[in-house]
């Protein structure tokens, strides 16, 4: 697909059937993610693929919508304040700005396979730190579904151009 299709065509989507994804799918999207750009290339990320099935009971404390868990497969973004770059004159660590980057192109990616996803950042953070076993450094900064659409985009319209843009 055109890059400006896949941009189009993405959006939340927040129900699932259960049909299994195809390895070659989850390997291209994981892929996608792999090759996301990061900070002076410090990549301080790991990506986690959850088994939707065996984890339900987990997955629906980090997060309770029932769409949540019908997709097989959830993935987690995770990052490593210590490992990421920290901008020395303000002490701003752009760990989060990775990881979103990251999440970003695989779902990118999952839309040009056919695939649904949803950002998810409404976790509960120190249920998501127990469950995917972190470390003090780590820290989930992002969460998707991965499967097959059930479910319509729903309209949520974007502002006009002139709104969201400021030449200078
Ligand atoms: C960083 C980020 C976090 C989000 N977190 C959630 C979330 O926790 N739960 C949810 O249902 N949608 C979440 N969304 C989805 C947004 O509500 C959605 O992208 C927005 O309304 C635009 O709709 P669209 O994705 O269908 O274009 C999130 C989106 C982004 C970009």
């Amino acid at each position: 697909m055109e890059l400006i299709n896949v941009i189009e065509d993405r959006y939340s989507v927040r129900g699932f059937t259960n049909q299994e994804i195809e390895k070659e799918k989850l390997d291209a999207v994981l892929e996608a993610g792999r090759l996301a750009p990061t900070g002076v290339n410090f990549q301080p990320f790991k990506v986690y693929v959850i088994d939707t099935k065996e984890n339900k009971e987990e997955l629906t404390k980090i997060y309770s919508q029932p769409w949540f868990v019908e997709a097989p497969i959830v993935l987690a973004v995770v990052v490593d304040k210590t490992k990421s770059w920290t901008r020395p004159w303000d002490g701003k660590n752009i760990a989060d700005i990775d990881g979103t980057i990251v999440m970003d192109h695989m779902i990118l990616r999952a839309t040009d396979l056919g695939l649904g996803t949803c950002y998810i950042a409404a976790f509960k953070k120190e249920e998501a730190i127990e469950f995917l076993d972190l470390d003090e450094n780590e820290e989930p900064v992002l969460f998707t579904p991965l499967g097959y659409p059930n479910a319509k985009r729903s309209d949520r319209p974007r502002k006009p151009i002139d709104e969201l843009v400021v030449y200078k």
